[in-house]
C-alpha cells in the first residue's frame, strides 16, 4: 500500500512517498480503508525525532496519528464494529501510521464516525478532541460557573476545548491574535485577549483552570491568572514526574523530568496551584462521547485547509508554520 514514511529521524526532512506492506490483523483489530487523515504538530515533532526517547519508532516507520474511514476487515474476535462502518480514531502510541492506505486499529481505540461529518472533517477530530477531553472533563473536573483560561484558541486543541468548556458551562477566555479574534468569539469564547495588544496576565484573575499548549513563558506567566485551588494542565510541558511514572520510562527520563518541570511546580505549590503535564492518549470510549457532542451539533470541526494525500509534506510545513486555524487534513479519496 502507499504510505508516507519516515526513512530517517531528521529536522525538517521531507517524508518518502513509498510502498509499505499491507496492516497484519490481530483478532481484536479492525482493518479500515483511510479516506483522509488529520495531521498534528506532534507529527512533525515525531519525524524531527524530538520524540524518540519517549516513542521509539524504529525507521521505516509511517507517521499520521488522527484518521477517518471505512472498515474493510475485522478480526476474528471483534464483535462492535463490521464490515463498511464508517469509522474515526487517534490509534494508540506504538500503532500509528495513518497517513496511508490502511490501517489495523485495536477496536478499543476507534469510535463510530459522527454522522453528520464528511471523512476529511471527522479526520480533524480524534486527538485534539481526546486531548481536550482529557484536560477538561478527566484531568480538570471542569464545571458549570467555573472559569477556563485556554491559550492558543484558534488552533487544533484550543478551537475543540473552546466549545467542549462552554458545553460544559464554564467562562471561558482564550488567547489569539488579532485576525482569529472573530472565530474564537464564533466558537463561544466569553473573553478573548488579542495577545498582540493585551498581555492576558494583566487582564484575568481568578480562573480555576489553565489549559496551557503555548511555551514556557506563557507558563509561568498562567500561575498568575489561577486562584488558590486551581489547576494549570500544559500540553506542551515540561513533563512532570507523574507522567514518567505512568509511561513507565526508565530512572534516567525519570530525573530529567523532575528537574525539567521543578521549577514550575515549586512555584505553583507555593501559590496553592497544582500542575500537571498531560499526554493524550487513544480512548475510543471517550470518542464515542465526542461524537455524541458532534451529532448533537453542540461541537462543529473547524477546518483550516483539505490538502491532498501527495502533498502530504506541503500540509505538515503548513501546520509548523504554528498559524493554522483549526486542522490541517489530508485526503485520500
Ligand atoms: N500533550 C499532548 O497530548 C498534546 C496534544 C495535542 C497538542 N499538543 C501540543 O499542543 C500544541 C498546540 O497544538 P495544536 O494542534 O492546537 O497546534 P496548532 O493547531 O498548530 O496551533 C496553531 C495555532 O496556535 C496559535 N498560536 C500560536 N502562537 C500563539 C500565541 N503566542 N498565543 C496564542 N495563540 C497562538 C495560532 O494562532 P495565531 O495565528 O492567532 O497566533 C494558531 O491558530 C502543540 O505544541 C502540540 O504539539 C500536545
Amino acid at each position: 500500500m502507499k504510505a508516507f514514511i519516515v526513512d530517517k529521524y531528521k529536522k525538517g526532512r521531507a517524508l518518502r512517498l513509498g510502498e509499505m506492506p499491507d496492516p497484519v490483523l490481530a483478532d481484536h483489530d479492525v482493518l479500515v480503508q483511510i479516506h483522509a487523515a488529520g495531521l498534528n504538530p506532534l507529527d512533525a515533532k515525531i519525524r524531527d525525532g524530538a520524540f524518540k526517547p519517549l516513542l521509539p519508532y524504529r525507521s521505516p516507520f509511517i507517521l499520521g496519528h488522527d484518521m477517518a474511514g471505512i472498515v474493510t476487515r475485522i478480526g476474528a474476535k471483534v464483535r462492535r464494529f463490521k464490515v463498511g462502518d464508517a469509522v474515526y480514531a487517534r490509534p494508540r502510541d506504538g500503532r500509528v501510521g495513518t497517513l496511508a492506505e490502511a490501517i489495523a486499529i485495536h477496536e478499543d481505540d476507534l469510535a463510530l464516525k459522527p454522522k453528520n461529518l464528511t471523512m476529511a472533517e471527522a479526520a480533524a477530530i480524534p486527538l485534539v478532541g481526546l486531548t481536550a477531553w482529557q484536560a477538561l472533563v478527566e484531568r480538570a473536573g471542569l464545571r458549570k460557573g467555573q472559569k477556563v483560561l485556554i491559550h492558543a484558541g484558534s488552533g487544533g486543541v484550543g478551537t475543540f476545548a473552546i466549545q467542549l468548556a462552554k458545553h460544559l458551562g464554564a467562562t471561558v477566555a482564550t488567547t489569539t491574535s488579532t485576525a482569529n479574534v472573530d472565530l474564537v468569539k464564533s466558537l463561544g469564547a466569553d473573553i478573548v485577549i488579542d495577545y498582540k495588544k493585551q498581555e492576558f496576565e494583566q487582564v484575568l484573575s481568578g480562573y480555576d483552570v489553565v489549559l496551557n499548549s503555548l511555551d514556557g513563558d506563557t507558563l509561568q506567566k498562567s500561575l498568575g491568572v489561577l486562584k488558590p485551588g486551581g489547576k494549570l494542565i500544559s500540553i506542551s510541558g515540561p513533563p512532570d514526574p507523574e507522567f514518567a511514572g505512568q509511561q513507565g520510562l526508565n530512572g534516567f527520563l525519570r530525573l530529567l523530568m523532575r528537574l525539567l518541570s521543578f521549577s514550575i511546580r515549586r512555584k505553583a505549590k507555593g501559590r496553592g496551584i497544582s500542575y500537571s503535564f498531560l499526554f493524550m492518549r487513544a480512548d475510543g470510549g471517550q470518542l464515542n462521547q465526542i461524537t455524541s457532542l458532534i451529532e448533537d451539533g453542540i461541537i462543529r470541526p473547524v477546518m483550516d485547509r483539505v490538502f491532498p494525500f501527495e502533498a502530504t509534506n506541503e500540509a505538515l510545513a503548513f501546520i509548523e508554520t504554528g498559524r493554522s486555524k483549526g486542522k490541517v487534513v489530508v485526503a485520500l479519496r
